[in-house]
């Protein structure tokens, strides 16, 4: 074969290629349309599914030893400090012990399941409630009540949200991978704040204290 030859059949293969590929690319077109909205519904049906399941897989619930109804009880003593006082070294009793519920719950006062288990299982026994700390921050953070309900005069909502107004207690809810409790990063999965109670990370403790003090603390004066 002469050059020329060569030259000619290999040009003619190549137009016909060139045609192969011209028609291809005209169906190929429509076949990467397709392929990009499969992506994208395969994407958005990975990507909600991940977004309404992680959470629910992100965090185990836990239910308190019984029900606690705080309105019940913030009627029959009047108030908060009752149970929640600052003790006289200055420290905050936090969590009532037995010693501030036999007063009343003496012997048994109602009928209710939870008034039964709290007597026979706890206060018969003498062994302490082991309830379940919605707010607790990791071990690493020193948090002091004295400086914000005592120095700042801050109420406990503020915090807290209505937790001594309810009725019953919410389950308690623990992230899997930290082991914290999920008030510390809040319910809303878009990190969304419509309250200053619903969440307590680190950004929260700062945000009030720049608005409040007009700087952010030192790390240590947070973290022991
Ligand atoms: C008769 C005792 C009693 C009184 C009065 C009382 N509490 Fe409580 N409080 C408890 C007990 C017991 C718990 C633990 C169970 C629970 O989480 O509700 C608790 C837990 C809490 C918690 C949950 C902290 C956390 O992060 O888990 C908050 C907040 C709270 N109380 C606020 C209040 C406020 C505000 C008032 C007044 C309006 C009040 N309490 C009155 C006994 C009491
Ligand atoms: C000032 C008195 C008083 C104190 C202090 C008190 N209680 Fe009560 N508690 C009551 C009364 C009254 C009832 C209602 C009993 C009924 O009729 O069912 C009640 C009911 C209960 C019930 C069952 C009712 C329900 O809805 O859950 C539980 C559980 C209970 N108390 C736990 C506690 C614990 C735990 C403490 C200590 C942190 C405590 N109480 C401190 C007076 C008191
Ligand atoms: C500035 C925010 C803030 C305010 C105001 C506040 N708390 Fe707290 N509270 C917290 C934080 C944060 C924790 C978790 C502390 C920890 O884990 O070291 C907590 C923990 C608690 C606990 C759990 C027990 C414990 O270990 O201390 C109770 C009960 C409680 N608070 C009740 C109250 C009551 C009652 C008031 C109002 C008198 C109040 N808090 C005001 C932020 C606040
Ligand atoms: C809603 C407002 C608010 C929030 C939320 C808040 N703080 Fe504060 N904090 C204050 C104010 C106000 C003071 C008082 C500042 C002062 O006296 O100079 C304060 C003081 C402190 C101090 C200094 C105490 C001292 O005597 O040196 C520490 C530590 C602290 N906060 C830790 C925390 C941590 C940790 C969190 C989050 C878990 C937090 N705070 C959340 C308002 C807030
Ligand atoms: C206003 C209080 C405050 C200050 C100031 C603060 N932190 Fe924190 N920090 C927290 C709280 C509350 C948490 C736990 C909640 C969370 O993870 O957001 C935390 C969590 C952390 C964690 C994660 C620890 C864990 O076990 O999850 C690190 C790391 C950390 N802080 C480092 C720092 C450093 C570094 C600084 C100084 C630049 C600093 N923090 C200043 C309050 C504070």
């Amino acid at each position: 074969m002469s050059e020329l030859e060569k030259k000619t059949e290999n040009g003619s293969v190549g137009a016909a290629e060139d045609g192969a590929s011209g028609e291809q690319k005209a169906g190929g077109d429509s076949g990467v349309g397709m392929g990009v909205l499969f992506f994208i519904a395969a994407f958005a049906v990975c990507f909600l599914s991940g977004w309404l399941l992680f959470p629910s897989l992100l965090y185990s619930k836990k239910e308190q030893p019984f029900n606690f109804n705080h309105a019940l009880h913030v009627a029959e003593t009047g108030g908060c400090d009752s149970c929640h006082f600052f003790r006289e070294d200055g420290s905050f009793a936090g969590i009532p012990k037995n010693s501030s519920c036999v007063e009343c719950h003496e012997s048994q006062l109602g009928e209710t399941e939870d008034e039964a288990i709290f007597m026979t299982e706890y206060v018969e026994k003498g062994v302490e409630v082991p309830w379940l700390i919605y707010s607790e921050q990791p071990d690493c953070v020193f948090f002091s009540h004295a400086a914000h309900v005592v120095g700042a005069k801050m109420d406990c909502v503020s915090c807290h949200g209505h937790i001594g107004e309810s009725e019953t207690l919410k389950p308690y809810q623990e992230n899997r991978i930290t082991g914290y409790s999920r008030d510390i990063w809040g319910e809303n999965i878009w990190g969304i704040k419509k309250n200053s109670w619903d969440r307590m990370k680190m950004d929260d403790c700062a945000e009030c204290h720049q608005e409040e003090t007009g700087s952010k603390g030192a790390c240590f004066q947070c973290h022991k």
